[in-house]
C-alpha cells in the first residue's frame, strides 16, 4: 500500500510565507509520492477567539491557498475538518487516552496561554493535541509534513498510538513527521529570534500582501553587525533567516545560497531575497485570485468531505468497536 500523507493548516489569521515555505508550496510534490490528505483544521481555529465571518472568510482563502500552490483536486483529498464529524467522534473516545499532566506540558499551549487570561482559556485551547491526534489517525497516516513547532503535537500523536494499540492491539497505525531542511521554523522579519506566526503583523509576510509591501518588508527586515553575508543562526539570526528564505525559494542548499553572495552587500542581498520571493508569490497570488472568483473550492471541498468521510469511518468504527462500544 502506498504511503499516506496528511497535513492540516488553521484558518487563523492570515497565512504567512512560514506556512508557505515550511508547508504549502511542498504539498503539490507529494502526490507524486503517495496518496494525500490535506484539510483545513477550522475546528482547531475556534480554540482561540475568531470571528464568526473571519473564520468563513479564513477557510475560502485556506482552501484556494492549498489549490493556488498547485495541488492538482484529482490527485488529493482536500475538505474541512468540520465537514467530516468523525474527527469531533473519535475526540470524544480519544480524549481519555491523553493525560491532562502531558497536555500541560505542550510548548504551544503554554505559549498561548501565557499571554490569555487564565478565565478564558478554552478547553479546547488545552485538548488541542487531542483533536489533533485524532486528524491524524482517523486516515491511519504515516507521514505528516509540518514545520518545526508542529513536532511535539506528532510526537504526542504517537505516544497515545503506542498507549492505545498496547491496551487494544493493533488498532491505530503509527505516524512520523516530516519536516524540510531548510525552512521548518522561518523567523520573523522584525525579530528573528522567534518563529513568524500568523499574529504578528509587524515581521511577517502575509501571502495576501501586495508585492510593493513584501519588498519593503524584506528590504527593512533586521538584520546584523557587520557585512557578510553568512549562515550563522547564533551570531547572524537575521541574514541567516533571510539566507533560509532565499534558499527555500530557489530549491538550493543554504550553503548554495553562501556562495551567491560572497563579498555582495546586505543591501543587493535583501533585493535578490525580495525578487525571489516576488517571483513566486506574484503568480501565486494570481491563481488564489482566479480560483476565489470562480468559487473552485467548493466542488473540490464537498468532493473531499465525501472522500475523506468514507476512509475515516473505517478506522472511526475500529476504534469503537476495540474500546467496547455496543455496535448494533
Ligand atoms: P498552523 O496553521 O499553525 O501552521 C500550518 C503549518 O505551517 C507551519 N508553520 C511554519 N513553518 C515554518 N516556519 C514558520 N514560521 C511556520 N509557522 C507555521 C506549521 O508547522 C504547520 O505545519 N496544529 C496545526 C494544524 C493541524 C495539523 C493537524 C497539522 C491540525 N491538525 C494534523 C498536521 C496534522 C497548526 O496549527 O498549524
Amino acid at each position: 500500500m502506498s504511503e499516506r500523507i496528511l497535513t492540516g493548516i488553521k484558518p487563523t489569521g492570515q497565512l504567512t510565507l512560514g506556512n508557505y515555505i515550511g508547508v504549502l508550496r511542498n504539498l503539490p510534490k507529494m502526490t507524486d509520492r503517495g496518496e494525500c490528505i490535506f484539510f483545513i483544521a477550522d475546528l482547531h481555529a475556534l480554540t482561540l477567539p475568531i470571528e464568526p465571518e473571519t473564520l468563513r472568510q479564513n477557510s475560502i482563502d485556506l482552501a484556494s491557498f492549498y489549490l493556488a500552490a498547485g495541488l492538482d483536486p484529482k490527485k488529493v483529498t482536500l475538505f474541512l475538518q468540520s465537514s467530516v464529524s468523525e474527527h469531533a467522534e473519535l475526540n470524544a473516545i480519544m480524549q481519555n487516552y491523553l493525560y491532562m499532566g502531558e497536555l500541560s506540558r505542550m510548548t504551544q499551549f503554554k505559549d498561548k496561554a501565557s499571554k490569555m487570561n487564565e478565565s478564558a482559556i478554552g478547553l479546547g485551547l488545552f485538548a488541542y493535541p487531542v483533536l489533533m491526534a485524532c486528524d491524524i489517525i482517523l486516515y491511519d497516516s504515516d507521514v505528516i509534513p509540518v514545520g518545526e513547532d508542529q513536532i511535539q503535537h506528532v510526537e504526542i500523536t504517537r505516544d497515545l498510538v503506542n498507549r492505545f494499540n498496547n491496551r487494544y492491539g493493533k488498532v491505530l497505525n503509527m505516524p512520523k513527521y516530516e519536516i524540510r531542511k531548510v525552512g521548518a521554523r522561518i523567523m520573523s522579519l522584525s525579530d528573528p529570534t522567534v518563529k513568524m506566526s500568523k499574529s504578528d503583523p509587524k515581521g511577517d509576510i502575509f501571502l495576501k500582501d501586495d508585492m510593493k509591501t513584501v519588498r519593503k518588508k524584506i528590504m527593512s527586515a533586521v538584520t546584523d553587525l557587520g557585512c557578510e553575508v553568512k549562515y550563522d543562526p547564533e551570531n547572524k539570526p537575521g541574514i541567516s533567516n533571510l539566507l533560509t528564505i532565499y534558499a527555500a525559494m530557489k530549491d538550493i542548499s543554504i550553503e548554495e545560497a553562501e556562495k551567491e553572495f560572497v563579498g555582495k552587500r546586505y543591501g543587493e542581498f535583501k533585493t535578490a531575497v525580495a525578487d525571489a520571493v516576488i517571483a513566486e508569490l506574484e503568480p501565486f497570488q494570481e491563481r488564489y485570485k482566479q480560483i476565489v472568483a470562480n468559487k473552485e473550492y467548493e466542488a473540490v471541498l464537498k468532493e473531499g468531505a465525501i472522500k475523506a468521510k468514507e476512509m475515516a469511518h473505517k478506522t472511526l468504527v475500529r476504534v469503537q468497536e476495540a474500546v467496547g462500544l455496543l455496535k448494533i
